[in-house]
């Protein structure tokens, strides 16, 4: 039976995405734009099976594979967009996958946007439904269907922008600008290796009980444009400014829900102040940002790469780094797994 195999990558927001407007439809509380990771990325391949059971076995960078199953509840979107989407095909049979990411899995990384866009895409392959991989606004609605809404904005190359919208038709991603457009870099500082206490699914349900939920919400329009113009003028400075704020302001969202939820360390809080000082004393233009965890995501130019690394290694917090250019999104390769 025909094999394929996509390779996708992980992003970073620069406009954050934190709660949701439509928990069934898994629809963004507000847009949120990213760029995508080179070096963080998810190889999925998969094929139509005589078997009676979906088969799916995952492996970390140096790890063994692993078989998922379906009763674990980590796995139930996974097993959930297996079923949906066969249902979408002509097909019943049941598939086989095998998913491999090359970064480790105690980095601190969520692997849920590298491996949720090549999960769908492959399934959409193997499924024979082209038409909806080809078309790179259905397939974002098609990943957005299995809950990550990280996962959405990684199907396209570059800087990409995830619309909010009414219903599952007009919300789905659109391309700012291509991987080529702009050498900048997110350098990832790892400061705490272990997995994130509270998931992304259960922070989208709590953010509405912040009071500065609404505040965010109202102020994210005008963040958004902004970011845009920031990207297409590849104005560091303006982007960097603007990605710091929305994450602070996603920070004290999570802070003030209720329950609270802070994901910070000793290391994240040092590397803040580090960063402010570098671009203060030492005019090196690196701007923080940080997702549902205390590792932070550094943004960069190219050109700042080495200075910023070398002053990386005087923090004792930090643990490894990750050097990520802008990436492409999903893609079709022939590097099968199995
Ligand atoms: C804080 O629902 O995509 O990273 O599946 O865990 O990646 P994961 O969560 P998802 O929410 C993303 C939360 C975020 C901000 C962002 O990437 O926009």
């Amino acid at each position: 039976m025909k094999k394929y195999t996509v390779t996708s990558p992980a992003n970073i927001a620069f406009i954050k995405y934190w709660g949701r407007s439509d928990h069934k439809l898994f629809i963004p509380a507000n847009s949120n734009i990213s760029m995508n990771l080179s070096s963080c990325l998810t190889t999925t391949t998969a094929c139509l099976t005589d078997s009676k059971e979906d088969e799916v076995l995952v492996r970390f960078h140096n790890q063994k594979y692993q078989k998922l199953s379906p009763k674990d509840h980590k796995s139930k979107a996974l097993f959930a967009q297996i079923k949906r989407i066969r249902k979408l095909s002509k097909y019943n049979k049941k598939v086989k996958i095998y998913s491999q990411n090359n970064f480790p899995a105690d980095a601190g990384i969520a692997s849920s946007a590298s491996s949720f866009s090549a999960l769908t895409s492959v399934l959409l392959l193997t499924y024979e439904l082209k038409d909806l991989f080809n078309n790179k606004k259905e397939l974002s609605k098609q990943i957005r269907l299995c809950g990550s809404g990280s996962a959405v904005r990684s199907c396209m190359d570059g800087f990409v922008k995830f619309k909010t919208g009414k219903d599952h038709d007009s919300s789905f991603a659109t391309q700012i600008a291509d991987h080529n457009h702009w050498d900048l870099i997110d350098i990832v500082a790892i400061v705490d290796d272990k997995k994130k206490k509270v998931s992304s699914s259960l922070g989208h349900e709590l953010a509405e009980t912040s009071s500065f939920f609404n505040q965010r919400i109202k102020d994210i329009s005008k963040r958004m444009k902004a970011c845009e113009k920031a990207i297409l003028e590849k104005d560091l400075k303006k982007l960097g400014e603007i990605t710091e704020e929305d994450c602070l302001s996603m920070i004290s969202v999570m802070m003030t829900s209720k329950p609270s939820v802070i994901y910070w360390n000793e290391g994240s809080i040092s590397l803040i102040n580090s960063v402010y000082s570098w671009r203060e004393n030492d005019n090196l233009p690196v701007y923080f940002s940080f997702d549902a965890g205390a590792n932070a995501h550094l943004i960069t130019e190219k050109k700042y790469q080495t200075k910023v690394l070398n002053k990386l290694k005087k923090n004792p917090f930090i643990k490894s780094t990750i050097i990520n250019n802008v990436d492409k999104g999903t893609r079709i390769t022939n590097k099968h797994l199995f």
